[in-house]
């Protein structure tokens, strides 16, 4: 596993994707790199569209790229709009990558997902188990590109020498997220459902599936603190999973957000709604011996994300009253967990 130092002072940096939940993320972490950060629209520039994309970096010729750029969904979008998952992936990834290295982009981090590894692999789900077996098949698509991308990564690496890297972070959530009704992910679904009953006063709330999978969450800002630590000191063709190391089931992360969200009517399972992977948690012994560990403990998480939502008019300008959202950013000190190494964040 080969490690070199990667300056991003002074660079300009493309951030593919910047005002999508990880892209914002990267973006606010930035800020502290001294870096040149270059961003584009997708009226400006849809990433699939590869003669704009090699003409916009011909122009700006980036020295550093984060591909965060995905058509992304939860477990409904993944299974319904499956041509589009397939199609817009692949585009983007194959444009973006190509071009990055048509004009000379030095260093590129490509993000790929934790479910790019097969429905029953081993558990906790080790780099090396990718194409070892059939795939969740809600996502197989979504999977599939990102695979194709992450294999894009490693043959320009392998065939130009290019310093291409591909990371797979766990569940996200966090300030960005999307609050879709039927096509945000799991995170964002309870927060909001929780919130709405807790709004309209109702004295139930249905979970999707039947509560007993096993998921790990990252907090966005950590996910995007760990992307900057391997984009300046890791090289290598081997993935890098970005996780907490810790699951818990839907039906106790149901009860967490329900009491950070204040709701306190019942949860019941709707078990006609899929559940998924029955666990899916990354090993992530790797960045743990690259030097780093998750710093936001998931109760702390929660309760910024559910800040983060009340103050996002675009998805609560019917449903907060005005006394709620002048309290939506009040500081809540970050508790590391007892169980994980405490790291310094400017590390
Ligand atoms: N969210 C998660 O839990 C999670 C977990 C693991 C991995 N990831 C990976 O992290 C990356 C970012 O995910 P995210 O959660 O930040 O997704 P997101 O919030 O949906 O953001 C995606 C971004 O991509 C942009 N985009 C999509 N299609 C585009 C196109 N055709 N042209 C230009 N821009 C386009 C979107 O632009 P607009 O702003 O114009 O829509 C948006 O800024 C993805 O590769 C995803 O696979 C996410």
């Amino acid at each position: 596993m080969a490690s070199t130092a990667f300056e991003l002072k002074g660079k300009t940096v493309f951030v593919a994707g910047h005002r999508g939940m990880v892209g914002s993320a990267l973006m606010r972490r930035l800020a502290r790199e001294e870096a040149d950060l270059l961003t584009v629209s997708r009226s400006e520039v849809d990433l699939r569209d590869q003669a704009a994309v090699n003409a916009w970096f011909a122009a700006k010729r980036p020295q550093a790229v984060f591909l965060a750029a995905a058509k992304v969904g939860g477990i409904v979008a993944n299974n319904t709009l499956r041509a589009e998952f397939l199609y817009d992936n692949l585009a983007i990834s194959s444009n973006v990558i190509q071009a990055a290295h048509a004009n000379g982009c030095e260093k590129l981090m490509f993000f790929g997902s934790s479910c790019i590894y097969p429905r029953l692999a081993p558990q906790p789900l080790r780099e090396d188990s990718m194409l070892t077996g059939p795939l969740e098949p809600t996502n197989e698509p979504y999977a599939i590109a990102k695979i194709a991308g992450i294999k894009m990564a490693e043959a320009y690496r392998s065939q130009y020498g290019a310093d291409f890297i591909s990371v797979m972070p766990t569940n996200l959530y966090g300030p960005g997220d999307n609050y879709h009704p039927e096509y945000s992910h799991v995170v964002a679904a309870l927060i909001r459902r929780f919130h709405e009953a807790k709004v309209s006063g109702a004295g139930n709330v249905a979970v999707w599936g039947t509560g007993t999978p096993r998921r790990e969450f990252l907090y966005v800002d950590d996910l995007a603190d760990a992307c900057i630590h391997l984009m300046k000191t890791y090289s290598s063709p081997e993935l890098v999973n970005i996780g907490t190391g810790e699951d818990i089931t839907i039906a106790e992360f149901a009860l967490m957000v329900a009491a950070a969200v204040g709701f306190r009517g019942e949860i019941s399972f709707d078990t006609s709604r899929p559940d998924g992977t029955p666990r899916k948690l990354l090993d992530i012994s790797r960045l743990a011996r690259l030097g780093w560990h998750a710093q936001t403990a998931l109760e702390d998480g929660i309760q910024l994300a559910y800040r983060a939502y009340l103050a996002d008019s675009k998805w609560t300008a019917l449903l907060v009253p005005d006394k709620w959202r002048k309290q939506a950013h009040p500081r809540i000190r970050t508790r590391v967990s007892p169980s994980w190494p405490r790291r310094s964040r400017n590390d």
